[in-house]
């Protein structure tokens, strides 16, 4: 057999050389031809190596890809949550190591997973330090679906409310085929909400919701219905002991409890801003889990921990510098589309920093600060573009958030900005 005749049977990516699954599809450009030694083939591509063509062309992204493998790394994988998660360094890592031997199961045949534990993950910090943010970004960088399931919709059997195997069900939807799902993220939010408690009539709350998670968490296979070929609905198997699952929540206590013994510090670089930061985790054990009312077989089943930290003013100002995601880039962009160019003084950026801190939001903080400035510029500024009909400059200063008016500079003249003229 010549080498051309294996190419073209076990179907190889001309890109990275792996040989095709039997329920993927391997791009084939079938005009296009490429030499290869002494032979001509077809050239085609994988899902993971057009992903990262497509990335390499579209963002900076190739930046981070490890050229060498074509493959993430957890340093890839943590660089790339760096671009939008700012600080959080520890928690960062965490998952970047958790991800990575997810996608690692995923390249290795079925018989050879099972060596491999199942590696999901708690992520335990307050309202607004990114936890969403960091699985978002990373189910983008992977390229797998995933769903956010609120845990406390789970009620126990006979009340009414969502079953715990709901969060599969969204998964497959979202994911579109049994095939996507199946390596996908699933994301538990508020598990802290689901603690043990006992309510006033004695009963004890939130385990039984604890509990029906259990086996999911674990790998059970679910009966889910599908459309066959004939267009009738079948039940077909579905089992869950390939999908990461990512439980996140608050727990106040923790941090409250912490902050009790004293201890603070702060993540970014200005070392002015750190006061107010609040309790810095370093560590959260599993007596300290079962306390707060977490089941052990529940923690048991999210062995890594990661642990956010509370964001101080300087990392409020580091966010609106650094991160991508952040509500001042967004506005950025936004008004460059209508050729507006900006500048975002330091007296701004750290105005800002401080009554989103005050608002005891987290980053979250940061977009309600500038809603309510913003909503009134951009009632005017449309009009003002047009009525100029050329390029305008607006620089932003702490002022802004008061007056809702920046400084305008049209290239002729330079003005403190009434927007209304
Ligand atoms: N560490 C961070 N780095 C950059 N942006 C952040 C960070 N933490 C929060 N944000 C911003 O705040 C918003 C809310 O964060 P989110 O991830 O939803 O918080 P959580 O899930 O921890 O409550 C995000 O959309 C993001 O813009
Ligand atoms: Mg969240």
């Amino acid at each position: 057999m010549t080498s051309t005749n294996l190419l073209v049977q076990k179907c190889i990516c001309s890109f990275c050389g792996r040989s095709q699954e039997p329920h993927e599809k391997f791009y084939t450009n079938g005009h296009a031809r490429m030499m290869l030694a002494k032979h001509v083939d077809y050239v085609r591509i994988c899902p993971e190596c057009t992903g990262l063509a497509l990335t390499g062309v579209l963002s900076p992204m190739a930046l981070f890809v490890d050229p060498s493998t074509h493959k993430q790394t957890p340093e890839s994988i943590e660089g790339y949550l760096s671009r939008t998660v700012v600080g959080q360094d520890d928690a960062k890592r965490m998952l970047a190591i958790a991800a990575w031997q997810h996608m690692h199961r995923r390249s290795l045949p079925e018989a050879r997973r099972s060596h491999l534990p199942k590696n999901n993950v708690l992520i335990i910090g307050p309202t607004g330090t990114g936890k969403t943010l960091m699985l978002e970004t990373l189910a983008q960088l992977l390229d797998v679906p995933m769903v956010t399931f609120d845990t406390s919709t789970v009620t126990k059997a006979g009340y009414v409310g969502a079953k715990a195997e709901q969060c599969v069900y969204n998964l497959i939807a979202a994911a579109g085929s049994l095939e996507k799902a199946e390596f996908g993220i699933i994301h538990l939010d508020e598990v802290d909400k689901i603690r043990r408690m006992r309510g006033l009539d004695g009963d004890v709350g939130g385990e039984a919701a604890q509990q029906s998670f259990l086996k999911i968490l674990e790998g059970m296979t679910l009966l889910v219905e599908r459309m066959n070929k004939e267009s009738k609905v079948e039940k077909v198997p579905f089992s869950t002991k390939n999908i990461l699952f990512v439980a996140t929540g608050a727990f106040p206590d923790l941090y409250e409890k912490h902050s009790q013994a004293g201890r603070s510090s702060a993540i970014g670089f200005t070392a002015d801003y750190t006061k107010g930061s609040g309790p810095v985790l370093t560590e959260v054990t599993s007596e300290q889990l079962t306390a707060f009312g977490m089941i052990s077989e529940f923690t048991r089943r999210l062995p890594s921990i990661a642990l956010m930290q509370p964001l101080a003013v300087a990392d409020l100002a580091n966010i609106i510098r650094l991160s991508t995601h952040s509500p001042v880039e967004q506005y950025s962009q936004m008004l460059a589309t209508m050729g507006v160019e900006t500048e975002w003084c330091s007296d701004f950026i750290e105005e800002v920093a401080r009554r989103a801190h005050a608002k005891h939001l987290g980053a979250s903080g940061i977009a309600s600060v500038l809603e309510h400035s913003f909503r009134d510029l951009l009632f005017t500024l449309p009009g003002l573009v047009h009525r100029h009909g050329g390029k305008l400059k607006l620089t932003f200063t702490a002022e802004f958030l008061d007056d809702g008016k920046p400084h305008i500079d049209t290239g002729t003249a330079t003005a403190s900005g009434d927007v209304h003229t």
